[in-house]
C-alpha cells in the first residue's frame, strides 16, 4: 500500500516512514506541499498522512486536493498543535483519522488496521450487494422472493450493529445460514465465526463449553480450555438451539450479556467479553417461554433484532431459483454434465409444500441430480421423489395461497 508522507520535520518523517515499513506499507515522503503535489501525480498514493502546517501551505489542502482526484484515497492528518478548529476541517477534507504529535507507532498500528477492516468491509459490501442484484443473492442466501427481499434488507441493516439478534423459523429454513450472512456483513468478518448447537451437547457440559474451565475445575479437566466465547474473542457466536439451554445456564449468559465479561469454570479471572451474539431456534419463543423453557429476561437480551425466516411454502416463488443454485453446487461436487432442468420439473417443485423447508430442497436436487441419465432434469425423475399425495393439481397450483405446514415447526433434521 502507497503511502505518501507530507511533513517538514525531518525526525518525525522518519519515524513515520519506519512505521509504515514495519506495517507492511511502501512510503515515500516529501517535506512541502510543493512536493508533494507532485508527488500525488507521480508516486499516486492511496493513503496520505499530512501534517498541517508545511513550510509553503497548509496539509488539509493537500488531502483535499488528493481526494478530489479520487475519492478512494484516505487521509491521515497529524499536527503539533491540536485545536478544535483543525480537527473540524480535518474531518471535513474527508480525513480518516486526526492524530496528535508525538506519534507513538501504536497509535499508527490502530489507526491502518481501522483502515483495512473498512476497505475490507467496502470491498465485500460491493461484492454482496453486485451479487444480490444478478443472481438475487446475499452472501449465502438465495432468494428473489418479496419476503426474502425484506429479509435481505434487514440483514444489511443488522450487519451493521452489533446488538444481539434473534433468528426464528421452522427447521431448514436457512437460519445457521442467515446468521453467516450476518457476521460476513459486519465489522467482525475478519474475526471468527463460532457455531455451537446447545441441543447437541449434555446440558452438564455445556458451561465447561461455552465459557471455558481451569485445570482441574472438575474430575476430568485436566486442561485449561477456552470456552466457544473465547473462541469468538472479536466475532460472532451463534447461538443454535438455543431454548435446549438449561434454565441456570440461561442465567450466566444473561449475566454474560449484561457485565460483558465471563469467568472460565473454576476460575477467578474476570474475562472481558467483545463478542456478537446471534440465536436462533425453530420453536415459537413465547411458546417457549409459557413452557418455561426460556427466561423472559435472557429473550429481551437476546431479541434486540428479531429476524423471522419464512418457509419454503410461504416463497413458492424462490423454489426455482433456489433449485438451480443447488444443481449448480451439486455440479461441483458430483460428475459434471447435468445442465438444466426441463421446465415441467421445477413446476412440480414449487406444487409440493417442503415440510423441511430449503433442507429438503437440497436432497431432493441432490438426489434428482444424482438419478439423472441425461443432461437435463426431467419431471418423472423429480415426480419419483416427491411423495405423491403432497403435491397439488397443476390447475390449482397458481391460485393456492401459500400454506404455512404446521408439521414444520416441530420437525428436527
Ligand atoms: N435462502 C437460502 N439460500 C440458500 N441456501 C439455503 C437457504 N436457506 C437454507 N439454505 C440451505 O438449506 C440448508 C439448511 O439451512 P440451515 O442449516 O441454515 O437451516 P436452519 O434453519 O438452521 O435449520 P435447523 O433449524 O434444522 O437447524 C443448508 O444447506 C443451507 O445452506
Ligand atoms: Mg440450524
Amino acid at each position: 500500500m502507497k503511502v505518501l508522507i507530507v511533513e517538514d520535520d525531518m525526525a518525525t518523517r522518519k519515524g513515520l516512514e519506519e512505521s509504515i515499513k514495519d506495517l507492511g506499507g511502501e512510503p515515500f515522503s516529501v517535506g512541502t506541499a510543493k512536493e508533494a503535489g507532485k508527488a500525488l501525480g507521480e508516486f499516486d498514493p492511496r493513503i496520505l498522512i499530512v501534517d498541517i502546517h508545511l513550510p509553503d501551505g497548509d496539509g488539509i489542502e493537500i488531502l483535499k486536493l488528493a481526494r478530489e482526484a479520487d475519492p478512494d484515497r484516505e487521509g491521515i492528518v497529524i499536527t503539533g498543535q491540536g485545536s478544535i478548529d483543525n480537527a473540524i476541517e480535518a474531518l471535513r477534507a474527508g480525513a480518516f483519522d486526526y492524530l496528535l504529535k508525538p506519534l507513538r507507532p501504536a497509535q499508527l498500528e490502530v489507526v491502518f488496521n481501522r483502515l483495512a477492516d473498512r476497505r475490507r468491509l467496502e470491498t465485500e459490501v460491493e461484492t454482496l450487494r453486485a451479487e444480490l442484484q444478478e443472481t438475487g443473492r446475499l452472501g449465502d442466501l438465495v432468494g428473489r422472493s418479496e419476503a426474502m427481499s425484506r429479509i435481505f434488507d434487514v440483514i444489511r441493516r443488522v450487519a451493521r450493529s452489533n446488538a444481539p439478534v434473534l433468528i426464528t423459523g421452522a427447521s431448514g429454513s436457512g437460519k445457521e445460514v442467515a446468521a453467516r450472512t450476518i457476521h460476513r456483513l459486519s465489522r467482525r468478518a475478519g474475526k471468527p465465526f463460532v457455531a455451537f448447537n446447545c441441543g447437541a451437547i449434555s446440558p452438564t457440559l455445556i458451561e465447561s463449553e461455552l465459557f471455558g474451565h481451569e485445570r482441574g475445575s472438575f474430575t476430568g479437566a485436566e486442561k485449561r480450555r477456552l470456552g466457544y466465547f473465547e473462541e469468538a474473542m472479536g466475532g460472532t457466536l451463534f447461538l443454535d438451539e438455543i431454548t435446549e439451554m438449561g434454565a441456570e445456564l440461561q442465567v450466566k449468559l444473561l449475566r454474560v450479556l449484561e457485565d460483558k465479561t465471563l469467568r472460565r469454570v473454576g476460575g477467578s479471572q474476570e474475562l472481558k467479553v467483545d463478542v456478537r451474539l446471534i440465536s436462533a431456534t425453530n420453536r415459537d419463543p413465547k411458546d417457549a417461554i409459557r413452557e418455561g423453557k426460556l427466561r423472559e429476561d435472557l429473550y429481551y437480551r437476546l431479541n434486540v433484532f428479531p429476524l423471522s425466516l419464512p418457509t419454503l411454502a410461504e416463497r413458492p416463488d424462490d423454489i426455482p431459483i433456489l433449485a438451480e443454485y443447488f444443481r449448480k453446487l451439486i455440479e461441483e461436487q458430483e460428475r459434471a454434465g447435468v445442465i438444466g432442468w426441463e421446465p415441467r420439473g421445477l413446476d412440480l417443485l414449487q406444487s409440493y409444500s417442503w415440510p423441511g423447508n430449503v433442507r429438503e430442497l437440497r436432497n431432493v436436487v441432490h438426489r434428482a441430480y444424482v438419478m439423472t441419465e441425461g443432461k437435463t432434469i426431467r419431471p418423472e425423475v423429480v415426480e419419483a421423489l416427491l411423495p405423491r399425495a403432497e403435491l397439488k393439481p397443476a390447475a390449482t397450483r397458481k391460485k393456492a395461497a401459500p400454506r404455512k405446514e404446521k408439521a414444520a415447526a416441530g420437525r428436527r433434521k
